[in-house]
């Protein structure tokens, strides 16, 4: 049993939908985390996933999307610093084993418990598919589970919308384990440690970044976008002049600063202040101008970005090596999942051609019956003769 614990490995894994490319909301949300985790090296597997499958669940109808996007987000990932030597990188719907376990799993779950799910009603909400929803989008956190299971996964980094999924999987591994035996481990959620990064909102003060609003600011943008982004950004619509006292609170430029400026940004670009207290207690006293700490922001920002940028832009001479990339985290990833596969097929007993026992025991029960047949043909025979 203790050695069983000792040779189970600290796995993480995640992923991102190939939607469009990343924005600062999805690298404070978590792929800023995910570095840390991949430098911190406390996993002994890491996992991200791109979910062009899930990304079809609610755009069937434009493949061309989704398959665009899944090389600007393995570019997005790669120039964020994730390293494709310490990180599975790989395209979820290139493993069979992940739909093979869907279905499974859609028969653990009743559709009463599918449709309660809080981050799919409020996508319905949003997605205004009307009397025409399709099934797959309704049981996408069905597949989600399967994404999850099928690694081994500990330790999921996501947002707070993907809490109902790790849920939703975590009863899916209990009842597999209770009908079938012990396969699956549940998994936890690591959610963004600081309430900026848990909800960066639009530069329009909207609760989300979202492309149909253009109210995002991708990780690829280039410093000029960037700064025309900030310098239209809503703020305190209540400190209308510079002497006026302001808000800090539920101010997105702000909120921004929160989530991205550290100490060493202030002697570099702001240097009449120490520290982000300094400058948000100035703010609040009034007689700082919104234009000033914009400005800031701008800096703050392209200093995080120029990086990535920079990153970015030599593995875009190299789309190639990108895919090259994709497909071997492709074919490492499938190993994994097949070998869980290969378990839970077992526990199930469905691994027909591998169960030689099961052959053995159909056969001699076959055997015995030819016997008891052949035994009573030749009582038969005998009787007859007498
Ligand atoms: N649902 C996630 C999103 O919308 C993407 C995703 C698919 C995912 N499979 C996953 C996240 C597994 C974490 C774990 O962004």
């Amino acid at each position: 049993m203790d050695e069983e614990i000792k040779k189970t490995p600290k796995v993480m894994l995640t992923g991102d939908r190939p939607t469009g490319r990343l924005h600062i909301g999805h690298y404070v949300g978590s792929l800023r985390r995910r570095v840390e985790l991949q430098n911190q090296g406390d996993f002994d597997e890491m996992y991200i996933m791109i979910a062009d499958t899930q990304a079809l669940t609610d755009n069937a109808g434009n493949p061309q999307k989704v398959r665009d996007n899944v090389i600007e987000v393995a570019l997005d990932y790669l120039a964020a610093g994730i390293d494709p030597n310490k990180v599975t990188i790989f395209v979820q719907s290139r493993i069979p084993e992940l739909f093979e376990f869907t279905c499974y799993f859609l028969d653990l779950v009743s559709y009463s418990r599918l449709i309660r799910n809080p981050t799919v009603k409020a996508e319905l909400g949003m997605r205004k598919f009307g009397d025409s929803i399709p099934v797959g989008f309704m049981t996408y956190p069905i597949s989600q589970a399967a994404d999850i299971l099928m690694f081994g996964t500990n330790v999921v980094p996501a947002g707070e919308d993907q809490e109902p999924m790790v849920e939703q999987t975590n009863e899916i591994a209990r009842k597999f384990n209770s009908i079938y035996g012990n396969v699956f481990q549940e998994a936890q959620i690591l959610l963004p440690n600081s309430e900026a990064a848990k909800r960066l909102p639009g530069t329009d003060g909207k609760a989300k970044m979202s492309k149909s609003l253009g109210n995002c600011i991708y990780l690829s943008d280039d410093a000029k976008t960037v700064e025309k982004q900030v310098l239209s950004m809503f703020t305190d619509p209540t400190h209308l002049q510079v002497s006026d006292p302001g808000h800090t609170e539920g101010n997105p430029v702000f909120t921004y600063l929160d989530a991205f400026a550290k100490d060493e940004h202030f002697p570099k670009f702001l240097p009449e202040y120490k520290n982000l207290e300094e400058l948000k207690a100035h703010y609040r006293r009034g007689g700082l101008g919104d234009v000033v700490v914009k400005r800031f922001l701008v800096n703050v920002l392209n200093d995080t970005l120029e990086p990535m940028r920079q990153k970015r832009h030599e593995l875009e001479q190299n789309i190639e090596g990108v895919y090259s990339i994709l497909e071997e985290g492709t074919r490492k990833a499938q190993e994994k999942a097949s070998s869980i596969a290969f378990k839970a097929r077992r526990a199930m007993g469905i691994n027909y051609f591998e169960n030689k026992k099961l052959m053995e025991k159909q056969q001699k029960a076959y055997n015995r019956a030819h016997e008891q047949q052949k035994a009573l043909e030749e009582y038969l025979a005998k009787s007859k003769k007498k």
